[in-house]
């Protein structure tokens, strides 16, 4: 796609801005304040949509004509929000229907955000009769550079009210034709649940317990709510798109989580955006994958680090500073993964309300002089003499993580075989272990194309949607590797069990069948015999929380169980396929057997990361024309030597030209240019 704005070839600096909280006597100084942190876009006006409508036929746009002459005049860019994530007081007084109903069945009154029925009619109309109106009216604007609908779309959950419902029953409809196909695919005839007219369905809720009992529907209630809120969204990006065709227009994601599908959003959005809020003392490479799943949404393009806090959050139990040098390293990370802006929540900090003690560029004190802005006027100057370089530029993964939405909410609505399976720590013990060796990895839907891959993982691939299958065994017997685990290949897209012997449609390309799944509890362990060494793999591990018990078909075992009454059982087996390989792990295994494994699996295809790893040292790479760009993030509290394989380099943030070894300072940052012809 290029890059995000024609207007603004930078990687864009700043973010939220709510000068509605603030008198008007402020603005300047605030201007003043964002240019010398650097700064060159403000996010606004996200949270206004009151002040923009105060009634159902009166509009208030001259205080944001102003806001964004101002900011134009002082040469920065506007990242322009519609604020249709709160609606005004006054529509949910006039038109109760917009108010959400929640999961208990309580309807709301108004208050906080994202308290909206995605269904009402009325909120479609208003939403998209604002952002209509914003983007007639600035549509011209020197100072708008991309657009930003609502916020956060999934934050307040979601909605259970009749409206829904009606909705709901008109969406099953759509895709199942009939009643007879409804009950077959959600297995109605289980404890009797068979409906014989449209009415007599009903959403999952606390109100009948049907979201714990029957998966199926809950999935598909999941997926209506999804594509209920992905509406409201189109809506609006609808009225905008036909006034300012050729401006980005895009939303914040609030994280990566199952309530929404990240992958059928981001056919909708222009560039994938994100909001980035780990706890002090997150693994770095949890935050990593993060970045790498919302760059996977886009195949690969440049995504937006749409917001983190300067220094800390107000919402977390214990919302510890950030260090020095984190919110800096941070940053670069967020680059070093694809991103092409750094940007923050907020640059002003609240004095009222619940986010006046989160972390802000402008501190309560009012002026520059705090460690807080320092660092950021430190990076902002930094990232300007950086320039357009990194731009645009692309990773590179011979390795691919699969994801699926649709698969993490059958995983975790499963009644069985244990409550300790979660499916997003299952992808983050794979990860790390490709993080630990500085291997880049894709995060990719099932179903697409893999062939560009030597080794796909897929942990804990449950449900098995339709051309999932037979996408694996065509890449396997190309001469790919893949790997699975435990409870994958169960059950079809409807969460029906795919009858005959576990894995399924994964039986054929892993070569094995799976009689019975035992679930440990905490306190139990088996382990992990490999008696016949495979690279480093060698010796004994500890494994539990499930165990499958399996039989070989094609498959050879490459370890076995130690214990219980299954000891001498295969629980890592191969099998060839085709010009390709195919394993299974059969129980959770301790992350040292997973770090030693895919060691071997990319050794085995020569698959390795661009220095020697060195650990807590982070390396990725990004690619443009004839240019490697180098990441190397020092998250440890020391600092590190990391050997440059003897070559020579050009470090883009001091100038220097530097070879054979890099001194990195603790959370040190260093990118290094390579040219290659
Ligand atoms: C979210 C929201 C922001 C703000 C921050 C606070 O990311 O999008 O409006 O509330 O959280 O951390
Ligand atoms: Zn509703």
């Amino acid at each position: 796609m290029g890059v995000i704005s024609e207007k603004l070839p930078k990687i864009f600096y700043g973010g939220d801005y709510n000068p509605d909280q603030w008198p008007e006597e402020m603005w300047n100084e605030d201007m003043r304040l964002f240019k010398k942190a650097g700064a060159n876009i403000v996010t606004l006006p996200v949270f206004s949509w009151a002040k923009l409508q105060p009634s159902e036929d009166t509009y208030h746009f001259e205080w944001l004509d102003k806001v964004l002459d101002l900011v134009a005049k002082n040469g920065m860019y506007v990242c322009l929000a519609t604020p249709t994530a709160a609606q005004p007081a006054w529509m949910s007084l006039k038109y109760p229907e917009v108010l959400r109903t929640d999961e208990d069945g309580r309807k709301r009154t108004q208050g906080k955000r994202l308290n909206y029925c995605p269904n009402s009619s009325v909120y479609r109309k208003f939403s998209a009769g604002m952002a209509g109106k914003m983007a007639e009216r600035y549509k011209d604007h020197p100072a708008l550079a991309v657009w930003h609908i609502s916020n956060e779309y999934v934050e307040g959950g979601y909605c259970y009210c009749d409206n829904c419902a009606k909705e709901f029953r008109m969406w099953l409809q759509k895709k199942y034709g009939s009643l007879e196909e409804l009950n077959r695919v959600w297995n109605m005839s289980f404890w009797g649940h068979t409906v014989y007219s449209w009415e007599e369905v009903v959403v999952p809720s606390n109100l009948n317990g049907d979201n714990r009992c029957f998966q199926g529907m809950s999935l598909d209630y999941y997926r209506f709510m999804s594509d209920s809120l992905l509406e409201c969204y189109r809506n609006e990006y609808d009225a905008i798109k036909v006034h300012t065709p050729h401006i980005t227009i895009t939303t914040n994601i609030w994280t990566v989580c199952k309530r929404l599908n990240l992958f059928d959003w981001a056919e909708h959005m222009d560039v994938a955006a994100w909001d980035n809020y780990p706890q002090m003392g997150e693994a770095f490479y949890n935050i990593s994958l993060r970045h790498d799943v919302i760059r996977g949404l886009k195949k690969g393009e440049p995504f937006m680090l749409m917001e983190q806090t300067p220094s800390q959050q107000n919402w977390q139990d214990y919302n510890s500073l950030k260090r020095p040098g984190v919110m800096r390293l941070w940053s670069y990370q967020a680059l070093a993964h694809g991103s092409d802006t750094v940007m923050f929540f907020q640059l002003r900090r609240s004095f009222g309300a619940c986010e006046k003690y989160h972390g802000a560029l402008i501190a309560h004190a009012g002026h520059e002089n705090t460690r807080v802005f320092r660092e950021c006027a430190e990076l902002g100057a930094e990232l300007n003499r950086l320039g357009d370089k990194i731009l645009d530029s692309k990773c590179d993964s011979k390795v691919a993580i699969m994801m699926d939405f649709d698969n993490w909410n059958a995983v975790e609505l499963s009644s069985g075989p244990s409550i300790a399976l979660k499916y997003l720590p299952q992808i983050e013990k794979y990860y790390r272990a490709l993080s630990t060796f500085n291997i880049s990895v894709d995060i990719v839907r099932p179903d697409w194309d893999i062939s560009k891959y030597n080794l796909v993982i897929a942990p804990v691939l449950y449900m098995i949607k339709p051309n999932v299958a037979g996408n694996i065994e065509q890449f396997v017997k190309n001469g790919g590797i893949f790997l699975t685990t435990f409870f994958s290949g169960i059950v079809n897209e409807n969460d029906l069990v795919t009858l005959g012997g576990y894995p399924g449609q994964l039986r054929k390309v892993l070569g094995i069948w799976v009689e019975e799944i035992d679930a440990l509890p905490p306190e139990m362990k088996n382990s992990i015999i490999v008696n016949n060494p495979i690279g480093k793999v060698d010796g004994e591990y500890e494994c539990g929380m499930l165990c499958d018990l399996l039989h070989l078909e094609a498959a050879r075992a490459l370890a076995v169980y130690g214990k219980d009454f299954y000891a001498g059982m295969p629980v890592l087996t191969e099998n060839i396929l085709g010009k390709g390989r195919a394993y299974y792990v059969a129980s959770d295994p301790e992350q040292r057997f997973v770090n030693d494994l895919l060691k071997y699996l990319c050794d085995s295809k020569g698959i390795k990361g661009p220095f020697e790893p060195t650990e807590g040292v982070e390396v990725t790479q990004r690619f443009k024309d004839n240019m490697i760009f180098t990441f190397v993030l020092n998250h440890n509290t020391y600092s590190v030597s990391v050997d440059l394989n003897g070559k020579e380099f050009r470090e883009l943030l001091t100038g220097k030209n530097i070879s054979n070894s890099l001194i990195l300072e603790q959370k040190g940052v260093a990118i290094l240019l390579e040219l290659f012809v």
